[in-house]
Formats: structure tokens, C-alpha cells, sequence
């Protein structure tokens, strides 16, 4: 699979038109007086911010509402501008700067869309939900067991206000992937006894620093070369794939013992490519692969064998016959979809919380990472309980509220010594 077409447009090859709920009934539960009107307001106005606002308003408009954008934050107001411009948004709602989120908080938004760099997702999140507002939080949400902790936290605050929290694994509002996922459940492979989850691709881009430029600005815009914003890519892209082992398993893996390294990357202190066995307990094992490398194979995809078949992800099970529910979506693209059941849990006063999912998700990403960097066998206690392990506490700096208050200090552009770090 094309790891790009996969990033930005992953399509179900397998859809059924038509909602669960019609547009009508939803509004007939509408909690606000039956109003069709949605304000929304979006954090973080590069590529997947235009997409999510974009999908956003597709959303909408399947459920037959009126979607207006109220505010949009960038650490580059030109940024905020851009999106502000094409989408009718008068330039004095457009906000700039480390803080402009607190701004875009601060409206009368009813929904806030976060596509920052991960490591802003934890602050961000926590002010949204502050706010009072319904979120859909790009993965991953976190890049160090603090981060992804914070988002437990807040997800629990949000679930106390009722409030809407869904993610951006869009593999989870596809109906292939759906689909297997119901075959599974319903025995269809029998018990997974292990797999291979892989992103083996290249590096997204290199942005070079400019003349002059401070060390905010270059490691913002150059942010997927630097574990301090992205996580390294274990954390940032693979996520997905680890995503689909836990919800296919159902459970979370125990521990992870891993090894990588870094060959030529030309910016920034992350690996190359990681090679991690994860052990989910009962003798299960799935060995996560990711490679961010040109020249090399690429694959993307999510492989799991069980004592009676095959799943390899959203495609082919081998397998027996099994009877599941009519899996029904509204649209063909799941990054679509991922709104339209947003919105939809909203209007239908059972709002969605995927904070507690994504959050651990990213740590089990994260707990991979470390055991990489370290070449030590982490625990997910380790990262998730256990405050006397000395990978409980490990954090990014510069970290996200760092930005916010003053210079900060780029961390040294180099990688991570296994057995030393
Ligand atoms: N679900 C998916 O398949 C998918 C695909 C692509 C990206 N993503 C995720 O979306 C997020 C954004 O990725 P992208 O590709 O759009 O990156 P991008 O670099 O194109 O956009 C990020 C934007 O955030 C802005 N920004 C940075 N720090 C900020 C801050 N503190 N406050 C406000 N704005 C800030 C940047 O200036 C930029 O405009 C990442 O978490 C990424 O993992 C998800």
C-alpha cells in the first residue's frame, strides 16, 4: 500500500451508504433546541488541519447541518490566516502565536479540531476541555508518559461534562476494518496468536533552517524530525498500526522489548526505523516494524494469524463463516466518517469518548520507543503506574507550555545511544 495514500486518504474499499440514523432522527434529539447550526474552530492550521476542517464540513453536511468556522490558532498567524482565507474567515478570528490557543478556547466554538504536532496535544486538550468543548484530537496525543497520562485525565473531565472526544484513527470509522474486526470477535480465526504490524515508508519531509531563524520556529516547522514534537515516527505514524493490534487483540500488551537505530537521517535527533516485540500476554507476541527510510521496501498494514485463520487488517481473512451485524457507514472515506460519528453521538446525547483509547494507544507507542532508545525491556506499569521506574517520568524538552514562555533551547540534533541513553 502507498504509505502517502494511506497517511492522508485512506478509503474503505468496502462502503454502504446510508446512516444508521437518518439525518432526521438525529435532529429530532438534537439537545440544542433542534438547531442545525455547528460552530467549529480548528488548532493547528497545516496539512491535516485543512483536512480535518475540510471533513469536518463534509460531515456536516451529510447530517444536514450548517457548519460555520469561528476561529482558527497557528503558531504562525500566517498559517491561521491561510486557512481563515479559504474557508471565508474574517483575518481578526484568525489567531497567532504559542498562545493562540487559548484564544480559539475562548469563542463560542461548539467543536475544536487539534492538528498541532502531538506534543502541543496534551495542553491543548486539557484547555478545550476547560472550555466546555466537544474535541477531535489528531493522533498521536502525547510524546512522553506525562503527556499521554494528562489525556487520561482530561478525558475522564470530559466524560464528567459530557463532552465529545474522538481521534484521528480513522481505521476505526472504516467499514473494512470494521468488518474484520466483527469477524474476529465472532470467531471467525479462532484465538490471534500473534502478528506483525508495519509502516515502512520514508520521511515525510525535511524542512532545512533558515537564516536567522530561532529555534521555535525551526523545530515547529521541522517538527516530524524531532521526538520532542512528534514522538519519533514509532509514535507519530505507526501508531495506526499499533492501534489495530490493541482493538483487534483487545487488550494491551504487557511489556516491549525493541531495538533501532538511525542510518541516515539528515535533521533532528529521531531513528530511522524500529523494530519492537510487543508481548500482549498468554503467549501472544506481534512484532511492530516501522522504517522511515527511501530506497527500501514499503509496506503498511496489519497482519494477524489465530488458530483457525488469517486477518491481514481492513483486507483478506482467511477463515470459517461467520455471522455478523450489518456494518452500515455514511461515507467512502473514513476520515470523513470519523466527524460524521462525532457529531452524530453529540446530537444524539451519547457523545463518543475515544480520550482513554488514544491516550493509551500512544503509550504503548511510546513504551516501544523507549525501549529502543534505552535497549532496555520496558513494562507498560513502567510508563502507565509505577512512579518509582525511572521510565515513568522520562520528558520531552522542550515541552508544549515551554513555548509559551519564552525562547526555548533546540535539543542537540542527535540520536539516542542504545545501552547508553
Ligand atoms: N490521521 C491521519 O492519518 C493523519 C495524517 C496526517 C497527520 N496527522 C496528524 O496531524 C497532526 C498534524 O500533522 P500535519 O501533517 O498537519 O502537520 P503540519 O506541519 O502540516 O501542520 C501542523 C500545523 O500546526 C502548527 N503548529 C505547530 N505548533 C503549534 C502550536 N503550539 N500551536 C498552534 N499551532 C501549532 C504548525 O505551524 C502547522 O501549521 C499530527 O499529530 C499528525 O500526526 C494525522
Amino acid at each position: 500500500m502507498n504509505p502517502t495514500l494511506n497517511r492522508r486518504t485512506f478509503l474503505g474499499n468496502t462502503t454502504l451508504l446510508g446512516a444508521s440514523l437518518a439525518a432526521g432522527s438525529v435532529f429530532a434529539q438534537a439537545p440544542a433546541g433542534g438547531s442545525k447550526k455547528v460552530k467549529v474552530a480548528l488548532i493547528g492550521c497545516g496539512g491535516r488541519g485543512n483536512g480535518a476542517l475540510g471533513d469536518f464540513l463534509e460531515a456536516c453536511k451529510i447530517l444536514g447541518l450548517e457548519a460555520q468556522l469561528v476561529a482558527t490558532g497557528d503558531a504562525f498567524k500566517a498559517q491561521a490566516e491561510g486557512t481563515g482565507k479559504k474557508f471565508g474567515l474574517a483575518p481578526d478570528k484568525c489567531f497567532g502565536g504559542y498562545d493562540a490557543y487559548q484564544k480559539v478556547v475562548a469563542t463560542d466554538c461548539d467543536y475544536v479540531l487539534m492538528a498541532t504536532p502531538p506534543a502541543f496535544r496534551p495542553l491543548h486538550f486539557a484547555a478545550a476541555v476547560e472550555a466546555g468543548k466537544h474535541c477531535f484530537i489528531e493522533k498521536p496525543v502525547a510524546v512522553d508518559p506525562a503527556g499521554a497520562r494528562s489525556v487520561l485525565a482530561t478525558g475522564e473531565k470530559a466524560t464528567a461534562k459530557g463532552l465529545a472526544v474522538v481521534t484521528g484513527t480513522q481505521r476505526r470509522h472504516q467499514a473494512d476494518y470494521l468488518r474484520n474486526k466483527a469477524r474476529i470477535d465472532a470467531g471467525a480465526i479462532g484465538k490471534i496468536k500473534g502478528g506483525v504490524v508495519q509502516w515502512n515508508g520514508t520521511v515525510p519531509w525535511i524542512k532545512r533552517r533558515n537564516e536567522g531563524e530561532s529555534d521555535a520556529s525551526y523545530i515547529t516547522r521541522n517538527w516530524v524530525n524531532f521526538t520532542e514534537l512528534s514522538g519519533d515516527h514509532i509514535v507519530e505514524q505507526h501508531v495506526h498500526n499499533l492501534d489495530v493490534a490493541v482493538w483487534f487483540l483487545g487488550r494491551l500488551p504487557i511489556a516491549a522489548n525493541g531495538f533501532g537505530g538511525r542510518a541516515r537521517r539528515e535533521t533532528g535527533n529521531q531513528f530511522d526505523f524500529f523494530s519492537v516485540d510487543y508481548d500482549f500476554g498468554d503467549d501472544v507476541h506481534i512484532h511492530s516494524q516501522c522504517r522511515q527510510l527511501t530506497g527500501t521496501h514499503q509496506h503498511v498494514g496489519e497482519m494477524f494469524t489465530g488458530t483457525e485463520g488469517s486477518c491481514y487488517g481492513g483486507g483478506k481473512l482467511n477463515g470459517k463463516q461467520v455471522a455478523i451485524p450489518e456494518i452500515k457507514v455514511d461515507s467512502n472515506n473514513s476520515m470523513v466518517q470519523e466527524h460524521v460519528d462525532m457529531i452524530r453521538s453529540v446530537m444524539t446525547g451519547k457523545p463518543l469518548n475515544d480520550a482513554k483509547r488514544i491516550a493509551e494507544v500512544t503509550l504503548v507507542a511510546i513504551m516501544g520507543r523507549i525501549s529502543c532508545y534505552t535497549g532496555q525491556l520496558i513494562r507498560w506499569n513502567d510508563v502507565l503506574s509505577n512512579d518509582k521506574s525511572p521510565f515513568y517520568n522520562q520528558a520531552c524538552t522542550p515541552a508544549a507550555i515551554d513555548f509559551e514562555k519564552g525562547p526555548i533551547q533546540l535539543p542537540a540534533e542527535v540520536a539516542a545511544v542504545p545501552g547508553k541513553a
